[in-house]
């Protein structure tokens, strides 16, 4: 499979070696990170790092991996309030623009789709860091990451999925690439998976269950994958309140977890893992979040051409 000129959606990467080649490619980044000794990489090239909604990790990482590998940056971190957006400027009218002073476009946006329609106006690839209740391809893949480096595989394994699993889908369906593995889906009834998600699992004939019961299903599984209710999803805060704080992942659990199992979570985090669980060695998302790095050098220098 090649490498697509825009990463929009995890359905780009349903391939085993094509991620195992981008797997490779994290690590010797990070080994070379690691011992100081990254190359410049990206020394010309200018990535516009542009995010109509707020975000800690993937903006910082991103930033971080083009400037680390000699690359440099122009940015609108607030870009709904602080662009001609708020002239009513269209997306698209802004794509074009920024797209002819950048190498490259990295855009996260409130709504579903976004990604697509920038990429549709660009002149240079779009990496979707986010399109509201879409997908967030560069976070499933360091997801994935970090499933291989945590345990070693990820065909086989058992994996849960936590919380909120009606808005975000991009890592269920970058698993659906690894046919060993059974997926498990934990939600209160408002916040299940989508029909369509649903109906893709079988066509794909990924094994999965759901349940709104965690305790009947938290000792077979091998990742336990918390999200949070995602608030600014929601209309009514009625029905945000009705949901919020449905599951928390505790000491209490914990002790009834495997002893092989990870606990991911693609943060930020409200009150869906106790502060408690961060000293178990079980608990991966810090580690995942600086997989982000590395994982997005590997996506940079391949959207790049380099
Ligand atoms: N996981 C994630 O996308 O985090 P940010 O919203 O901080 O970028």
């Amino acid at each position: 499979m090649r490498f697509p000129k825009h990463i929009l959606s995890s359905r780009q990467f349903l391939d085993v070696k094509l991620l195992e080649s981008i797997f490779q490619e994290a690590r010797e980044l990070e080994q070379m990170s690691k011992n100081g000794s990254l190359p410049p990489l990206f020394q010309g090239k200018l990535l516009a790092s542009v995010f109509y909604e707020p975000s800690t990790r993937t903006r910082f990482s991103f930033e971080s991996a083009m400037l680390r590998l000699g690359g440099q940056v122009i940015t609108a971190e607030s870009a709904s309030a602080n662009s001609s957006a708020t002239k009513g400027e269209t997306l698209e009218d802004s794509i074009k623009i920024i797209s002819g002073y950048a190498d490259l476009i990295v855009l996260r946006h409130p709504e579903t789709g976004a990604a697509k329609r920038a990429s549709l106006a660009s002149e240079v690839p779009v990496i979707n860091a986010g399109d509201g209740a879409g997908e967030h391809p560069t976070q499933s893949i360091l997801d994935a990451y970090t499933i291989q480096n945590e345990l070693g595989e990820i065909n086989g394994l058992k994996i849960g999925f936590l919380g909120d699993l009606k808005n975000g889908h991009s890592l269920l369906q970058l698993l659906s690439a690894y046919p060993g593995v059974t997926l498990t889906f934990i939600a209160p009834k408002p916040l299940q998976l989508p029909e369509s998600c649903r109906k893709f699992l079988r066509e794909k004939k990924v094994r999965f269950e759901e349940t709104e019961s965690l305790n009947k299903v938290i000792g077979k599984l091998n990742v336990l994958y918390a999200t949070r209710v995602q608030k600014e999803r929601f209309d009514d805060p009625k029905d945000y309140n009705a949901v919020k704080g449905s599951y928390t992942v505790n000491e209490d659990l914990l002790r009834r977890m495997k002893q092989q199992v990870i606990i991911m979570h693609p943060l930020p985090r409200i009150d869906e893992i106790a502060l408690a669980v961060d000293n178990d060695t079980r608990a991966a998302y810090f580690r995942q979040a600086k997989n982000g790095l590395y994982v997005r050098m590997a996506l940079l220098r391949r959207a790049l051409g380099l």
